[in-house]
């Protein structure tokens, strides 16, 4: 029997984490697998996708749609219709996905119009919030996959309770987390604080979801929330290309500039953000990853959102959801830094091996063939 053909879509930034372990475990077995990799190319800025593919050791993608950015139905359509065009070049017997991003649930839509199996990482991931983008991603993506691999208990729950077959979920473990403990080390030597010049203690911030950025009065009043902090501890922020913008257009660029504890930065790197987030005595996010990441490591999370999809890491981890109320924001970052913040623990199957019991799946269960 021929190889299996696997083709693996990466699109925007939190992808890649989770791609790039599935990659190095398809090279173990090179007579079982022949994967392809392809860049959708939703983010296409070096700071945003390429120092990515580096610093995680991860092949040049083997073909990129040069997608862009758009609204959620431009880019949508340009990945379905480049992906089709792949797809109808390159005889495939599997697509994988992971995350939740507009090319996740774009390269999920063509393949399964086109009868080719779906293997969905990160499946059962539930917000509960249809006003997310990403939840409608999420919905879209479980609903048409073949295999739902998952990180969690309650992401099986999730799944069941939606009535996907229980012999489609399989209890894999945390990609992304695998990233995570196979660079830690190597991230102990990024000079970022150096370079950034923080010598203390520091919050790092990152902020990009539309619920917070793109609206005047709710990113003015988080930034108020921060004036506040650096006011105690040094904040470091790398600023998202969308949240840049949007500071820019609402005239919150140069206050920004002219808070003297805050230390703007460019988007940076894997290694240096794993570096800055494991240092942090506190992390202040809207981000799905950054959630896990603080869990793994154990540093205080306050999310800036009023929900998640990663529940996991509020009843188990260091995360606590504190949303965009300014007051809210400043009693929880008091709180951490009187306390010490939330102790938790690492979830179940948070160990490096996710992307391993994966191929395992795909080796003792391969896909229908259609080719
Ligand atoms: C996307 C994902 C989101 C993910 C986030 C991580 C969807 C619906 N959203 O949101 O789930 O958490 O990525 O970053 O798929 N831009 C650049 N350079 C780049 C990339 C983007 O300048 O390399 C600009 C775009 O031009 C656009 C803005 O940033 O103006 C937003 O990019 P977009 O891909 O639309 O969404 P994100 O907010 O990044």
């Amino acid at each position: 029997m021929d190889r299996l053909k696997i083709v693996n879509v990466v699109g925007a930034r939190p992808n890649f984490m989770k791609m790039a372990p599935l990659m190095a475990e398809y090279a173990k077995h090179p007579s079982l697998f022949a994967p392809l990799l392809v860049h959708t190319g939703q983010h296409f800025d070096d700071g945003m996708s390429d120092i990515f593919f580096r610093q995680l050791g991860m092949r040049k993608a083997d073909a990129h749609l040069g997608v862009n950015s758009g609204n959620h139905a431009q880019q949508t359509a340009r990945v379905m219709m480049e992906m089709d065009g792949f797809l109808q070049s390159n005889p495939t017997d599997l697509v994988v996905v992971v995350g939740d991003v507009n090319s996740t649930m774009a390269a999920t839509l063509v393949a399964a119009k086109r009868n080719i199996p779906v293997a969905h990482v990160e499946a059962g991931l539930r917000s509960f919030d249809r006003a997310m983008p990403e939840e409608v991603n999420r919905v879209v993506t479980d609903a048409l996959s073949d295999y739902c691999f998952t990180h969690s208990e309650e992401a099986n729950v999730n799944l069941r309770r939606e009535g996907v077959a229980a012999d489609k979920i399989f209890f894999a473990g945390n990609v992304m987390i695998d990233s995570l403990l196979r660079l830690k080390e190597e991230s102990r030597h990024s000079t970022i604080r150096k370079t950034l010049g923080v010598e203390g203690a520091y919050a790092l911030l990152t902020l990009h979801r539309p619920s917070n950025v793109d609206t005047q009065s709710t990113l003015a009043g988080i930034l108020g929330a921060v004036r506040q902090i650096q006011q105690d501890i040094a904040v470091v922020f790398p600023v998202h290309p969308r949240t840049k913008k949007r500071m820019q257009e609402f005239g919150l660029w140069e206050e920004a500039e002219g808070m003297r504890n805050l230390k703007l930065a460019d988007p940076i790197g894997y290694l240096d953000m794993l570096h800055l987030t494991a240092h942090a005595k506190v992390v202040l996010s809207d981000s799905g990853g950054v959630q896990e990441e603080t869990t793994l490591l154990g540093v205080p999370c306050l999310t800036l959102r009023e929900n998640t999809e990663r529940s996991v890491t509020v009843t188990e981890g260091t995360n606590i959801l504190v949303g965009s109320d300014p007051k809210r924001i400043l009693d929880e970052f008091r709180n951490i830094t009187g306390s010490g913040g939330k102790r938790g623990r690492i979830p179940e199957k948070w160990d490096g091996k996710a992307a391993e019991r994966i191929i395992r799946v795909l080796i003792e269960n391969p896909p229908r063939r259609v080719r």
